[in-house]
Formats: structure tokens, C-alpha cells, sequence
């Protein structure tokens, strides 16, 4: 899927660069949050920059910035003082009020997630990427994750060291289930009553509390964060996906994926996917266990 761009501004009128849309909110996240109730010099702001986003961010953090930067200026979301040295200051709080927080689409989660767009409900295509959007804008211990951070994750933290993220995994989860529903249905010839966009809504959104359970340390490695420590992300997934409007069959679905589902009668879509988590998961175990005698 092509990635989304953004073609921005330039205070004097000159022309913009066209970049990535998620590059694009996420400095300009930073630098908004940078200026909240301050002022800095452009030093000052570029040093800010390099330390929120030094190992979570791919690309060159001052190019970035500095185009960011000049955008905002041009939409008249910051300014710049006419003290000497010169300083960057919010232009006013209303503006911020609207534009402080990141939103992700149906779009930009589909660029994560390309089979939501196989979900036919427009409304719970929208839910599910809402729910999304909040764990990735709110997880990471309060900090966020970016797009990079979030692709660069490990499939888990239970299973070594094996080539395999975790957005991909629930690539391949979601794929897998449509291929199992396809295979069932042809052969349960009694008929089998799957009900598709929720076996797709729940594999996108079982594990959805993992990146609030995820956190990372000072040396920015990911770790299983305090909130993590007190809620897997079976309990987490739940609360933020009812908060969202998600229906009780999709809940149900990331209730019950995995191991605290096991007293649980599962609904046949829980049934398929938690099959096919766990061809992933045990598949994982094994190469990990392999790779590290090795
Ligand atoms: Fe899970």
C-alpha cells in the first residue's frame, strides 16, 4: 500500500517537500509539545527534538524537523518572538487545543494492518481503527509509540530471537483466519455460521492491549511496562476496545485468545483464531529455541 504523504508548508510562500504523513505528525507532536508552556531558541528546540526521538525515529531528525518545523510556522501554529536570540512559542493555546493530538485513520492503521480494509462494515472498520489509534497514541507508558517504533517490535517477548515483528504477526494471524474460514466452509458441508468481520475486527484486535502492556527502558529496549505487570493484554484489549464500541463478539474474541480463555467456550471465530495465534506462537518457539543453540 503506497504510503501517505503530506505536501507541506513554507512561511515565505517557497515550496514544501513532500513527506510522510506519519513522519509528519510525529514531529509535529514533538515540537508542539516541546513549546508547551515555553519558549526555545532553535537550538534549544532541535535538542529537544533529538532527545524524545533519538532511536524512535527513522530518518534524519533535524531534516525532519526543520521541515516540520517551517510548516507549523506557515500554518501559524508557532511563531517566533523578536527577542534576541530569537525564540519559537506557541502561536496560541485554542489552536493547540485542536491540533495537539495525532489521529490515525482508517488509512494509516490499514498501512499497519492492511486487512482491515477486508472488514465490510464501514462503522466497524472505523471502530476498529479508532481502538487502535488510541494504543499506539497512549501506550509505550504514557509516551506513544511512532509507526517505526511499533513496526520494529519483536512478534513477543516469550519466544527468543526470531525474525518476525509483531505487526507481522498479526498480519499473519488475520490472514490466516480468513484462509481457515475459507477452508471451513467448504468443508463443514452441515454449514458453519462465520461471521467474518468480526473474525477479522477480533484478530486485529487481540492483541491491541500488547502496546499498552509494552513500555521501553532507558536503553530503549522493550520491555513488559508496570501497566503490563498488572493487566495482560487480554484485560487491557477489552477496556479500550468497549471504550471504542466495539460488540460483544469481537470482545469476546480478545477476552478469550489466549490462555485465560481456556475455560472459556469459545465462539468459533475465537476458536480460528486462537488456532491461529498459537501456530504462530508454538512456530515461534521452536525457531527461537533453535536459533539460540545455535
Ligand atoms: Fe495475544
Amino acid at each position: 500500500m503506497a504510503e501517505e504523504k503530506i505536501l507541506t508548508k513554507h512561511p515565505l510562500g517557497r515550496s514544501g517537500k513532500n513527506i510522510s504523513k506519519q513522519k509528519y505528525e510525529t514531529l509535529k507532536k514533538t515540537i508542539l509539545s516541546a513549546l508547551k508552556n515555553t519558549q526555545l531558541t532553535h537550538t534549544q528546540l532541535f535538542n529537544e527534538l533529538n532527545k524524545s526521538l533519538r532511536n524512535r525515529f527513522s530518518g534524519n531528525i533535524s531534516w525532519y524537523g526543520e521541515t516540520v518545523k517551517l510548516d507549523l510556522e506557515a500554518r501559524k501554529m508557532i511563531e517566533r518572538t523578536s527577542s534576541k536570540p530569537e525564540k519559537y512559542r506557541l502561536k496560541s493555546n485554542a489552536i493547540i487545543m485542536k491540533t495537539e493530538g495525532t489521529h490515525y485513520g482508517v488509512t494509516q492503521i490499514a498501512q499497519l494492518f492492511p486487512s482491515l480494509k477486508r472488514i465490510k462494515d464501514k462503522s466497524l472498520r472505523e471502530k476498529v481503527a479508532s481502538v487502535w489509534n488510541e494504543a499506539i497514541t497512549t501506550g509505550c507508558g504514557g509516551k506513544g509509540w511512532t509507526f517505526d517504533e511499533l513496526r520494529a517490535v519483536k512478534f513477543t517477548l516469550l519466544a527468543g530471537d526470531i525474525e518476525m515483528t509483531f505487526v507481522e504477526h498479526l498480519n499473519s494471524c488475520a490472514r490466516q483466519c480468513v484462509a481457515i474460514a475459507d477452508v471451513l466452509e467448504k468443508s463443514f458441508r452441515c454449514g458453519i455460521p462465520i461471521q467474518r468481520d468480526y473474525l477479522i475486527a477480533g484478530s486485529l484486535l487481540a492483541d491491541v492491549g500488547k502496546p499498552l502492556e509494552y513500555d521501553k527502558d532507558a536503553s530503549g529496549k522493550v520491555v513488559q511496562g508496570k501497566f503490563g505487570q498488572q493487566l495482560r493484554h487480554p484485560f487491557s484489549g477489552v477496556a479500550l476496545a468497549h471504550k471504542h464500541g466495539i460488540p460483544g463478539e469481537v470482545l469476546h474474541i480478545i477476552a478469550t485468545h489466549s490462555h485465560e480463555g481456556d475455560k472459556v467456550e469459545r465462539s468459533i471465530e475465537s476458536i480460528i483464531f486462537h488456532h491461529a495465534d498459537f501456530v504462530d506462537f508454538d512456530i515461534a518457539k521452536v525457531l527461537g529455541k533453535r536459533a539460540a543453540t545455535k
